[in-house]
C-alpha cells in the first residue's frame, strides 16, 4: 500500500476534514515547546470520540505507524515531538467537560480540556483544581496526566497524579480500559491508573479522566523575600513551614528578576536588589495567620536570612507578585535556554545546590545562567541562556557536555534528572542516572504488555529496541 493510500484509509476513520497534511499543520502539531527537534510528522488526526481513537490505534498497528499524542504542546522534554514520520493524534476536538458530581467533588473531562478551563469550572462551582503552572492557559488535561504535571502548588497539593480519580485509556493494542472507576478506596490489586500517569503516552492514550477538586483556598496571600545568597533560602523555608501551612514556596535569581523587569509590564517587588528571591504563599484565613507570617518574616530578617520583603495586600498585588515567577519561563524562551529540571529531597537541597552551583561556575562561565524553581519541593530549574551570536546546534552541543557532571551529581544525591518536565527525548539518553538497569528493564517489559508493536509515542522515555 502506498503512503497516500494508508493516509486515505486513516481519513475514513474520522470526521471529514479531520486529517491534516499541509506543511503548516505538520510544522505546528509536530512539536512541543522544545526547540531542538525539527518536526516531521506524516499527518495530524483529530479524533472526536473514544471509538475513533481506538480505530486509529488499530489502523496504526495494521500499518506499523507510530502515533504521537498531542495536547497543548507546552511540554519541555520533546515528548510530543513527531520527528520521524509518525502520525500526531491531537485531542483538540475532544475538549468537553462531561460530568460534575458535587458530592464526590469530581469532574469528568475529555483529554483536550484546557487546564484553565477545569480551574475555572471548579471556581464557578465554589471549588478548586489545584494543579497550576504558567502554561495552564494552553496545556490540556490529557497532557497533564501524560506528564504527571507538577507546577507551583505541589508543596501543598502534590502532582497531577494526586487528583486523578479515574481514567479511561486506549492501550497500544486498541483496548479500552476503565481504571479505578473514580473510587476513593479500591484495594483490588495493581493500580493501572497510576501506571498510565506520567507514561508520556508510551503505553496508551488517555481518552477520559475524572479529576478531583478541593475546597477553594481562603484569602491567598503571597510574600516575596530577598535573600543574601542561595544558602539562606532553605532556613527561610524551614522557618515559614514551622509557622504556616504554605501553598507555595518558589525561588528565582536576580538574573531572572532582571529579565522580568526588562519586559516593563510587571512592578518590582521592592527597591533593594538581592541575589535571590523566595516567593511564598499561604491562606491568610484570619488576622492571626497574617501576624504569624509577619513575625516569621521579622525573625528571618533578624537571622540575616532575608534582606527585604513584601506581602500582598490585595488580589492585584498577589497576581503581580506571582508574575515575577510565572512569567520567567516564557520570558527567557527568547534566549533558547538549555533547560535542566532536577530534584533531590528537600533536606539535601543546600549541599546539592552548592555542588551544582560549582559545576555551573566552572563549566558555564561565559553563559548567562538563570535559576528558578519549586525549591520547596526540592525541584530546581537551571536554565542556560544561548548567547545571541551562537547557533542553536553549537550551543546545545556545548551544554550537553556538562550533563555528565550535573547528572553524576544528581545520581550521587539520589535525585531525579527530570523532576516534572518528563523524559521524552531530551532526557532519554540519561535515564540511567535516575533509574537502575533493572528498573528500566521492568519499564520496557510493561510497555511490551500494553504496546507490543511499539507504536505508542515511539522513542520517548527509552530508545526503540
Ligand atoms: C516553571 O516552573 O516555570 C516550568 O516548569 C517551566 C520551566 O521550567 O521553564
Ligand atoms: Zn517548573
Amino acid at each position: 500500500m502506498t503512503q497516500r493510500a494508508v493516509i486515505d484509509e486513516l481519513m475514513t476513520l474520522v470526521d471529514p476534514g479531520k486529517v491534516l497534511v499541509d506543511p503548516a499543520s505538520l510544522e505546528a502539531y509536530g512539536k512541543d515547546w522544545t526547540k531542538h527537534y525539527p518536526p516531521a510528522p506524516s499527518a495530524i488526526v483529530f479524533p472526536r470520540s473514544i471509538e475513533q481513537v481506538q480505530a486509529i490505534v488499530h489502523w496504526a498497528n495494521r500499518h506499523k505507524i507510530g502515533l504521537v499524542p498531542s495536547g497543548g504542546r507546552t511540554g519541555l522534554s520533546g515528548a510530543a515531538v513527531a520527528a520521524h514520520g509518525e502520525v500526531v493524534v491531537a485531542f483538540d476536538a475532544m475538549n468537553q467537560i462531561l460530568a460534575f458530581d458535587e458530592f464526590d467533588r469530581t469532574v469528568t473531562c475529555q483529554p483536550g480540556v484546557i487546564t484553565h478551563q477545569l480551574q475555572q469550572f471548579a471556581e464557578d462551582h465554589g471549588l478548586y483544581y489545584p494543579v497550576d503552572f504558567a502554561s495552564s492557559g494552553s496545556s490540556q488535561i490529557g497532557g497533564n496526566i501524560g506528564t504527571n504535571a507538577g507546577g507551583i502548588k505541589v508543596i501543598r497539593y502534590g502532582m497531577t497524579r494526586n487528583w486523578v480519580a479515574g481514567l479511561k485509556v486506549v492501550t497500544g493494542k486498541g483496548e479500552l480500559l476503565e481504571l479505578n472507576k473514580d473510587l476513593v478506596k479500591n484495594a483490588t490489586g495493581y493500580d493501572l491508573r497510576q501506571l498510565f500517569i506520567g507514561a508520556e503516552g508510551t503505553l496508551g492514550f488517555v481518552v477520559e479522566a475524572t479529576m478531583r477538586l478541593d475546597r477553594a483556598p481562603r484569602n491567598l496571600t503571597a510574600m516575596v523575600l530577598g535573600t543574601p545568597d542561595f544558602d539562606a533560602i532553605m532556613p527561610v523555608l524551614h522557618a515559614f513551614q514551622g509557622a504556616l501551612d504554605l501553598t507555595a514556596f518558589e525561588f528565582f535569581s536576580d538574573k531572572g528578576l532582571a529579565k522580568i523587569m526588562a519586559r516593563g509590564d510587571v512592578p518590582a517587588p521592592f527597591a533593594s536588589d538581592c541575589p535571590f528571591y523566595a516567593l511564598l504563599e499561604f491562606e491568610a484565613s484570619n488576622e492571626a495567620v497574617a501576624s504569624q507570617a509577619l513575625a516569621t518574616f521579622e525573625h528571618c530578617v533578624e537571622q540575616g536570612w532575608v534582606l527585604d520583603g513584601v506581602m500582598s495586600q490585595s488580589e492585584t498585588q498577589l497576581k503581580n507578585l506571582w508574575k515575577l515567577r510565572e512569567y520567567l519561563s516564557e520570558t527567557i524562551s527568547h534566549w533558547t535556554p538549555y533547560k535542566n529540571d532536577i530534584s533531590v529531597t528537600v533536606s539535601k537541597v543546600p549541599a546539592f545546590l552548592r555542588d551544582i552551583d560549582a559545576i555551573v561556575g566552572e563549566h558555564y562561565p561565559d553563559y548567562e545562567v538563570v535559576w528558578y524553581g519549586h525549591i520547596g519541593d526540592g525541584n530546581l530549574h537551571l536554565n542556560i541562556l544561548k548567547p545571541e551570536h551562537m547557533t542553536k546546534d553549537a550551543f546545545f552541543a556545548s551544554c550537553t557536555k556538562v550533563n555528565k557532571w550535573v547528572f553524576e551529581t544528581v545520581q550521587r544525591y539520589n535525585g531525579s534528572i527530570s523532576a516534572e518536565h518528563g523524559v521524552g527525548l531530551t532526557k532519554r539518553d540519561y535515564l540511567g542516572y535516575s533509574r537502575s538497569a533493572d528498573e528500566i528493564a521492568c519499564m520496557k517489559a510493561i510497555k511490551a504488555v500494553f504496546d507490543p508493536n511499539g507504536i505508542m509515542n515511539p522513542g520517548k522515555i527509552f530508545a526503540p529496541e
